[in-house]
């Protein structure tokens, strides 16, 4: 070969990979990592990348070369040369990949091994997913339930999903994993975040007609946070006082993601604007506490004009105590509203 070929050939290479390496690391395709699980997927991914970018740096090298330099004359209509293969070029050609994808394989078994191995101190969850709420419970602290995964950092994390409807499927994509939840089945999925912040809980499983909206948060806070937290809420849920533990159980159920209630600062945009309930009685003819009480546990009995049907979950399991305070802070509250 002659030198020029071989000059020409490690220019477009060069430059084929830089462009491609230029694509991959300047523009921002992934979100920001808050796991030490993803941190660990992401080593993966940019291995793979990495050895993409070499095998497209060689392939558009050897092509754009061989286009430029074999090219047929204008006038030239003869056969090319009958090619009867290189035994030499086979094995190479087999060789390389097969080292490439082995070591693909080897790397990403190493990674889902460490990914799955809990660490001290677990911190278990228990994730429940319905159409088209998640709701989160901490067998830690008296199984108190919350609407938002609170979570402390640079703990092992092992969630437990159970579905009471249909497949789900849990994702934050900080996190960097998605686990299905199915009825009849119990998954789990492990993460450790490495990172304070607010992330969102998404279902990435078409789930139903409220699946677009089957959305929540996790808030990563530190291990202090996050006792002070769970201490304060388990005093809440056990307080006898109405107007206390119903805007506990307001917030923990995730309420606010979908309604709008001045007294809870809420001002979601799904579904009714409670701070109108007691219009929404009259309407449908009901006395406003049996009302309430109808719409939260079975949402479906009354839809109010101008709102989507049957996407709100039913929340017939909320324990009775909870319910009552419940019912009794959306009366006091909407009726100041
Ligand atoms: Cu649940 Cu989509």
């Amino acid at each position: 070969m002659r030198r020029g070929s071989i000059l020409a050939l490690l220019g477009i290479g060069t430059l084929a990979g830089g462009i491609a390496t230029a694509v991959a690391v300047l523009l921002p395709w992934f979100p920001d990592v808050a796991s030490k699980e993803r941190a660990r997927i992401d080593f993966t991914f940019w291995f793979v990348i990495a050895i993409c970018i070499l095998i497209f740096a060689i392939v558009a090298a050897v092509l754009l070369y061989s286009v430029w330099r074999f090219r047929a004359a204008p006038d030239d209509n003869s056969d090319g040369p009958p090619i009867h293969g290189h035994t030499g070029l086979e094995i190479v050609w087999t060789l390389i990949p097969t080292v490439l994808v082995t070591a693909i394989g080897i790397v990403s078994a190493i990674v889902l091994a460490r990914n799955d191995a809990l660490g001290s101190n677990v911190l278990k969850v228990n994730v429940t997913a319905q159409q088209f709420a998640w709701s989160f419970s901490y067998p830690e602290a008296k199984n108190l339930t919350s609407g938002t995964l609170r979570l402390p950092v640079d703990r092992s994390v092992l969630l437990t999903f159970t579905a009471k409807d249909v497949i789900h499927s849990f994702w934050v994509p900080e996190f960097g994993q998605k686990q299905d939840t199915v009825p009849g089945l119990t998954t789990t999925l492990h993460i450790t975040p490495n990172r304070t912040g607010t992330f969102p809980v998404i279902c990435t499983e078409l789930c139903g007609l409220g699946h677009a909206l089957m959305r929540t948060e996790t808030i990563v806070m530190t291990q202090a946070a996050f006792d002070k937290w769970l201490k304060s809420q388990t005093k809440a849920a056990g307080s006898q006082n109405p107007s206390v533990s119903g805007a506990a159980v307001f917030k923990n159920n995730g309420c606010s993601a979908c309604h709008t209630l001045a007294a809870a600062g809420a001002s979601g945009k799904v579904g009714p604007d409670l701070d109108k309930l007691p219009t929404y009685a009259s309407t449908a003819g009901k006395p406003l506490d049996a009302f309430i009480r109808e719409s939260i546990v079975d949402p479906g009995a009354y839809t109010e004009k101008g709102y989507p049907k049957n996407v709100m979950p039913p929340f017939a399991s909320l324990p009775k105590e909870q319910l009552d305070a419940l019912v009794q802070y959306l009366i006091q509250s909407s009726k100041k509203g």
